[in-house]
């Protein structure tokens, strides 16, 4: 069995060989944010069972819904059993106007980019980061990407602060209602890829204080959250540390980008974005 790609045009993990070593039991390949198949054989019938279900509630009903073109956000009742599901599995409330569907976090971030960021814009990463992400944003040519130093395998949060107030005296930003923040701090801050580690609340306060206090928007990306495998639930996503109720709550910034693809089938392309109103909304009209 081949386990090596010569391919010189190989981009993603699984462009080259049909059979890669994600399928060899020989090899735990520590490179691939994938399900194997063991786990993926029971989506044979959950699927069957599901999609059963559904058509024959599709039949009674006689409107035929699942065809049709949907609610922009993503249908309804697809985003209220989300949203349950996501507050039974995070310990921590999920409120349905506070998604709106895509196909995948990959999607969700392409949404982000286009919608709510200066299209002159900073984009401020850690010093390892998710190598795809990277490629999505050279597609923004405008948009300076800005490396902040890592302490600890998690960001250095005093760099982060520090870097951000001085980036934001060096452009003149285009804003308007739609593109409202002038720079997104792109972070995984549980179960970080490539290092693992998570963002201690400690250090979520202060990130969500550093987004708040300069006018940017914070987005998690948050496919692995849900792959937690202690005792009681995973440690809170950053968008729960941004509350609504805080004095200096600003009107929300702070995204959880995340899907699907860690848990489920990555090729089902199920995935979500969990923002503030302003956030959604954007996205819905855009
Ligand atoms: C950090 C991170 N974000 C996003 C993705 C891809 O997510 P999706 O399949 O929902 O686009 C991956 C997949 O490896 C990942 O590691």
């Amino acid at each position: 069995m081949t386990t090596v790609n010569n391919d010189p045009y190989l981009r993603h993990l699984f462009d080259g060989e049909t059979v890669f070593n994600v399928y060899d039991k020989e090899i735990t390949n520590l490179s691939v944010g994938a399900p194997g198949p063991d786990l993926l054989k029971h989506c044979v019938e959950m699927l069957n069972q599901c999609t059963r279900h559904r058509l024959e509630e599709e039949a009674k009903e006689g409107k035929y819904y699942l065809f049709q073109y949907g609610a922009t956000a993503g249908h309804w009742e697809c985003r209220n059993e989300l949203a349950k599901f996501l507050s039974t599995r995070y310990g921590n409330s999920v409120m349905r106007e506070n998604l709106l569907l895509t196909c995948g976090a990959s999607h969700g971030l392409q949404q982000l980019l286009n919608n709510i960021l200066s299209p002159n814009g900073v984009i401020f990463v850690e010093e390892v980061t998710y190598m795809l992400a990277l490629e999505v944003f050279k597609q923004f040519p405008l948009i300076r990407v800005v490396t902040v130093p890592m302490k600890d395998d998690v960001v250095d949060v005093d760099a982060l602060e520090k870097i951000v107030a001085e980036e934001k005296t060096k452009g003149n930003y285009f804003l308007n209602d739609q593109k409202m923040f002038w720079a997104m701090y792109y972070t995984i801050s549980i179960f970080h890829n490539p290092t693992g580690m998570t963002l201690p609340p400690d250090q979520c306060k202060r990130v969500v204080e550093i987004a708040r206090n300069n006018s940017i928007v914070v987005v998690c990306d948050d496919v692995y959250s849900l792959l937690y495998y202690g005792d009681g639930y995973p440690p809170r996503r950053l968008f729960s540390y941004d509350n609504p109720e805080d004095k200096n709550y600003k009107g929300g910034n702070v995204v959880s980008n995340s899907s699907f693809s860690k848990v489920f089938a990555p090729a089902m392309r199920f995935g979500w974005i969990e923002s503030s109103p302003r956030v959604i909304n954007t996205i819905k009209t855009s």
